[in-house]
């Protein structure tokens, strides 16, 4: 979702990494030097193998998109460059494995910074937050601290029957800890979403390749007092920085509204009523489209009921809830209907939109008609064009305005495609000639823009195209 709103206030882009790639193609960290502890374990965790390319059509999106279109993106490419051979690498992950009760070694003591690329995740908890969301907790062998900032994704890499598929999640627990937590909504048809939820075990090890994010409360200058403004999985960013501020004694002063259709679908309800419990200046209301039975809800989880009302976001809500609005800093993330109805009524209640900061969520089902993207040589659709990937001898007649990204998915071109909604940057690649219709340019810098670089994510094919990736 793009965003008019662009905050005056200055903004250091996040400290991320530029990737290299290793032989087998996979992005490193050129920076890191550091290797996972091997832990030994009377658990074997299942291993996950990660190959480039051959990512199927899965076309959930994860949106996570700051308001701050003034802001210097991250630098982010971990596109394939170039490397013919690696669409099928095996990559050389860490390999870990996860002790239950028993420790038979003990891991180096000694803290370090993660980085993404090198640390592997095993996943040690899962928690059913709603019927359809649920949080994993992972840690590393290595005592890692998991240093980001609050409100940022993680892009993770997950192999499903052969496949590497590549999602960007937002991270629902508070940086320099032990554990990290992610917190995903299954996707109506999503294939990574529904497949983290019904397979992933405990034990289990996953790759990370990146962390993101403008949309956070170290980059987003802010004032003492907030209101944090979520709907749906959309809080899971939010949790995250309202938890952070609560964790360091701020002096901050956060109003929390969540929004969601009923009690069943309120993520965090009862880590939301903990936290309510122990700090005082934390408060937080719900707005249920139907609140039936939430009294009994919030009895059932054993603490005080979180203040609730049924009804949908408005101007005279939000005027009612929050007589000082305009003193204080909005963080706002939800699916981008939700989004758009809470800009404007900050725009009418003459809200200063340099404190307004957004990010969209909106996961989208898988592309059903992914065959149909690539025609053959005699495919009757007229609306086709040619596209062409030298380095991967990629010639194929294609349905033209269909999206670059997943046509090159589908053809083997080795490209990561992870927040999928023209954010991250891992899905850039060189358009060397023809025409593509973009939807978002944000990570990429004029002087790539004018070499023809594009959001593979955020492009359609308008006519016949050329394309590398570097
Ligand atoms: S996949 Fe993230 S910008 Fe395209």
């Amino acid at each position: 979702m793009s965003s008019s709103n662009t905050p005056s206030s200055t903004i250091s882009p996040p400290a991320l990494k530029p990737l290299k790639l290793n032989s087998a193609g996979l992005g490193q960290s050129t920076t890191s030097k550091e290797k996972p502890a091997p832990v030994s374990s009377k658990l074997q965790a299942p291993k996950l193998n990660f190959s480039l390319g051959g990512s199927d059509n899965n076309n959930s999106k994860s949106t996570a998109k700051p308001a701050t279109s003034k802001l210097t993106p991250p630098k982010l490419n971990f596109a394939l460059g170039g490397s013919k051979s690696s669409g099928s690498s095996k990559l050389a992950t860490p390999k870990l494995s996860f002790s239950l009760g028993e420790t038979v070694a003990k891991p180096s003591i000694k803290s370090t910074t993660w980085s993404p690329t090198t640390t592997s995740l095993v996943l040690v908890k899962r928690e059913l937050e709603t019927h359809d969301s649920m949080s994993f907790t992972f840690a590393a062998a290595d005592q890692t601290l998991f240093d980001f900032k609050p409100g940022q994704f993680v892009t993770l890499a997950v192999e499903i029957d052969g496949k590497t598929h590549y999602r960007a999640y937002s991270i629902s627990s508070v940086p320099q800890q032990k554990q990290l937590r992610l917190t995903i909504k299954r996707v109506p048809d999503g294939l990574v979403s529904n497949w983290l939820a019904d397979n992933l075990a405990i034990g289990d090890n996953l790759s990370a390749l990146n962390i993101a994010g403008q949309f956070n409360s170290s980059d987003c200058q802010h004032k003492a007092k907030l209101l944090l403004v979520s709907a749906g999985c959309g809080i899971t960013p939010v949790m995250s920085i309202a938890k952070t501020l609560l964790a360091q004694d701020s002096d901050a002063d956060i109003e929390f509204l969540h929004c969601a259709r009923d009690k069943d679908n309120v993520i965090f309800h009862a880590e939301m009523q903990t936290l309510t419990a122990q700090h005082s200046n934390f408060k937080v209301q719900l707005l249920l489209e139907n609140s039936d039975g939430f009294a009994t809800f919030s009895r059932e989880n054993n603490s005080n009921a979180l203040a609730h009302q049924t009804g949908m976001v408005s101007k005279d809500v939000i005027q009612q809830l929050y007589p000082d609005l305009q003193d204080r800093t909005i963080f706002l993330c939800g699916p981008v209907g939700f989004m758009k109805a809470v800009e404007n009524i900050a725009q009418e209640s003459d809200f200063d939109m340099a404190n307004f900061f957004q990010e969209s969520f909106t996961p989208a089902a898988d592309n059903k008609q992914q065959d149909n993207l690539s025609l053959d040589a005699s495919g009757a659709s007229t609306a086709s064009v040619m596209l062409y990937v030298p380095d991967f001898a990629v010639e194929k007649k294609v349905v033209q305005g269909a999206s670059l990204l997943e046509l090159l998915e589908n053809n083997g071109v080795p490209i990561i495609g992870a927040c999928r909604a023209g954010v991250c940057g891992s899905c850039k690649c060189k358009v060397t000639s023809g025409e593509v219709k973009s939807t978002s340019s944000e990570t990429l810098t004029a002087a790539e823009i004018e070499q023809g670089f594009v959001l593979a994510c955020s492009s359609t094919v308008e006519g016949d195209i050329t394309v590398a990736l570097s």
